[in-house]
């Protein structure tokens, strides 16, 4: 479903278990036989149940410790960010949404050989997990690298914009952080224009290094990586959802 040589989606749009339209690929290369097991029996004991609407998942209570906040990263890819702030946030519960089989099999791998006791996973689209949150509930997001959708008739695809920004300030708390990245310039400017439009969040760059250097607290993506060693420069941006009143 990518194509081979962009490593980009193709125009397929597969339908999610949750019945929704996926703008994005599903299975990849054939699991080896580590990551199989990984998906057949690890998967399993960390998978959100299958959410149900109406903002009624309590994310605290999907950890069997208690957490300090719970963060959420959408479209984790091979799950290395995500793994990097589980290791240095113990006291953080942190949910991940992929649909890519290849990429949840890799973040497995990680949370089973360093013990990564606040991993949580929907494998599946971020979407109607969104929709089961309760309102105020997660204390950071990430969407880092989302698929760019350059054509202009795909525009309603990509992940940050009127369709997901609502959902996406609803389940923010006060003061939470949402992190966006991108090395594709249209995507940038698609993602500032309707965050900065968007009355709930607020941009908190003040200075060009703002946004040119990622915050050490920011580990680079598989997809940032290869976006520098294409010769891209990515964004950072730092977004906080504004106090309800
Ligand atoms: C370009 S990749 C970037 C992956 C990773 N964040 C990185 O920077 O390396 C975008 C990822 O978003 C995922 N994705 C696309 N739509 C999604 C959705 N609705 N919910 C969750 N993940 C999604 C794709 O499966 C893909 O793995």
């Amino acid at each position: 479903m990518t194509d081979s040589k962009t490593d980009r989606p193709t125009d397929d749009a597969p339908q999610t278990e949750t019945g929704n339209r996926l703008f994005g690929r599903r299975k990849g290369r054939p699991l080896r036989k580590r990551r199989t097991s990984l998906i057949e029996d690890l998967l399993p004991r960390l998978q959100i149940p299958t959410p149900a609407s109406g903002g009624s998942l309590i994310p605290a209570s999907l950890f069997a410790t208690p957490t300090r906040e719970v963060w959420l990263e959408i479209g984790f890819g091979m799950g290395h960010h995500l793994a990097w702030q589980a290791r240095h946030n113990p006291d953080v519960g942190i949910i991940g949404a992929e649909p890519f089989l290849n990429g949840i099999a890799g973040l497995l791998g990680m949370v089973e050989d360093e013990n990564l006791g606040n991993v949580r996973i929907q494998p599946d689209d971020a979407r109607p997990l969104l929709d089961a949150l309760p309102d105020a509930s997660i204390g950071r997001a990430f969407v880092l690298f989302a698929d760019p959708w350059p054509k202009k008739r795909h525009a309603d695809r990509r992940f940050i914009g009127p369709e997901n920004l609502p959902r996406l300030a609803r389940v923010l708390k006060d003061g939470a952080e949402l992190r966006l990245a991108s090395d594709d310039m249209g995507l940038v400017r698609w993602m500032l224009e309707h965050t900065l439009k968007h009355p709930d969040f607020e941009w908190t760059a003040r200075r060009p290094s703002d946004w040119r250097i990622r915050p050490d607290d920011w580990p680079a993506t598989r997809y940032e990586e290869k976006a520098i060693a294409a010769g891209r420069k990515p964004v950072f941006m730092r977004f906080v959802r504004r106090p309800r009143r």
